[in-house]
């Protein structure tokens, strides 16, 4: 097992009614910025809730965060954090809102020329507001870690950053909030965690047993509930399994002594970026692709997968990984997701710009840092 550090401060307050705890944990003196995104919150009484809670707090309010936030938009609510002495953000919302929050709060305290720099240039955050988050779509775990994914329209860009400054000081988790959720986005937040699962699993084995078997509890339990969402059986638990699946699989837990591989969201990341496409169709797409690429460096672990999770007990690797990959495109398909380009109507032309854009900014991505401008192409040709 690898050395590491493992810090996570978010407090989590989760369950049925806890968005009424904002009432205690949002500071009262500082003015707060609620920030939200294009209006699901006004529709499933989650911003009456939030209203409720903070009936005492000195509240302001930035909406129209969109779907993979832009730089441009939260550049505006920078400048209103500025311009009205905001004190506190509290982000309501999914990924793309907890996201645009914390480049917010990044922002608003930089003192360099450009806050973009952060971004693109991996400039330090050297300060930040403070934030909480209301989760409204669980999926990206950005509640409980210190990443954000930020895009930039003019350039067509979409990078992540990160910064342990960016910890929200709290993320509440009600399951209840996740039932006005479009069937699309519910299959987003499983293969999105899937997915981060996957990336910090399936790498080459550091005898990090624990880990290992922590990544699996989490593959299995979104297996095992992921179904019922889409039939008779779905309540109020499966909901909240699924919920905590998300902000397990993406605090940094299973990261801990581990090698990671974040190529496939370094390339579904591309894919958004050139054709709007969704975070976790896009990782649909690549992940089996790329899988299948690595599977010599990859085998060790991919058997494992093979073995533990989808229960083949075949002992050639490579009809093994085959099974394996396939069983993995399934899951992804019955949830309705795109596992080719042509799935989801992208052309083909658009591979080169990718592997081209990507290679030229990290030339060298993966656990082994052995995928460059052609493997990223080879990986995407073989999803037409
Ligand atoms: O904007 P509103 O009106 O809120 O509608 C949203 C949006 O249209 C809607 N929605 C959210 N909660 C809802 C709801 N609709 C009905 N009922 C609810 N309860 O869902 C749509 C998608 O929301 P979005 O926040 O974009 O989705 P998601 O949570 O999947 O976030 C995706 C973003 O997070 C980034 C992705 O790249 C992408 O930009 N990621 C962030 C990560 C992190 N910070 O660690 C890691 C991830 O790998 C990911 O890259
Ligand atoms: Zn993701």
């Amino acid at each position: 097992m690898n050395n590491f550090t493992y810090y996570n401060p978010v407090r989590i307050v989760f369950g049925r009614g806890s968005i009424a705890q904002l009432q205690q944990l949002v500071p009262t003196n500082p003015k707060i910025l609620l920030v939200y995104g294009g209006g699901s919150i006004k529709h499933n009484g989650v911003y009456e809730q939030v209203q409720a809670a903070l009936n005492d707090h000195d509240v302001i309010e930035f909406a129209g965060i969109e779907p993979n936030p832009l730089y441009e938009t939260c550049i505006k609510a920078a400048d209103l954090v500025k311009q009205e002495g905001v004190g506190f953000l509290l982000a309501v919302g999914g990924g793309s809102v907890m996201d645009a929050t914390k480049f917010i709060a990044a922002a608003a305290a930089y003192t360099g020329a450009d806050p973009w720099d952060m971004v693109l240039k991996k400039a330090p955050v050297t300060d930040a507001l403070p934030l909480g988050c209301v989760v409204t779509l669980p999926a990206t775990g950005s509640e409980t870690n210190i990443n954000a994914v930020i895009s930039r329209a003019s350039t067509a860009e979409k990078i992540p950053f990160k910064s342990p400054l960016l910890y929200p000081q709290f993320s509440i988790l009600d399951p209840d909030t996740t039932f006005s959720l479009p069937q699309r986005q519910l299959a987003n937040g499983i293969v999105d965690t899937f997915v981060h699962v996957c990336e910090q699993y399936l790498t080459y084995d550091v005898h990090a047993h624990l880990q290992d078997r922590q990544a699996e509890a989490i593959l299995l339990t979104l297996i095992q509930e992921a179904p019922k969402l889409f039939g008779p059986d779905d309540d109020y638990d499966v909901r909240a399994n699924l919920m905590w699946c998300a902000t397990q699989a993406l605090n940094h837990n299973l990261a801990c002594g581990v090698p990671m591989d974040w190529s496939t969201h370094a390339i579904g990341h591309e894919l958004t970026a050139a054709c709007g496409i969704d975070h976790a169709r896009a990782l649909a797409i690549v992940m089996p692709a790329l899988l299948d690429h690595q599977r010599v460096p990859k085998a060790d672990k991919l058997l494992k997968f093979a073995h533990r999770i989808w229960g083949i007990t075949c002992t050639d690797t490579n009809a093994a990984i085959d099974t394996a990959l396939q069983c993995t495109r399934k899951f992804f398909q019955d949830l309705g997701m795109p596992t080719r380009l042509s799935d989801a109507h992208i052309p083909s032309t658009v591979i080169a710009k990718i592997a081209n854009r990507l290679g030229q900014r990290c030339p060298h991505i993966g656990e082994h840092q052995n995928l460059d401008t052609k493997a990223i192409r080879a990986i995407l040709e073989a999803t037409i």
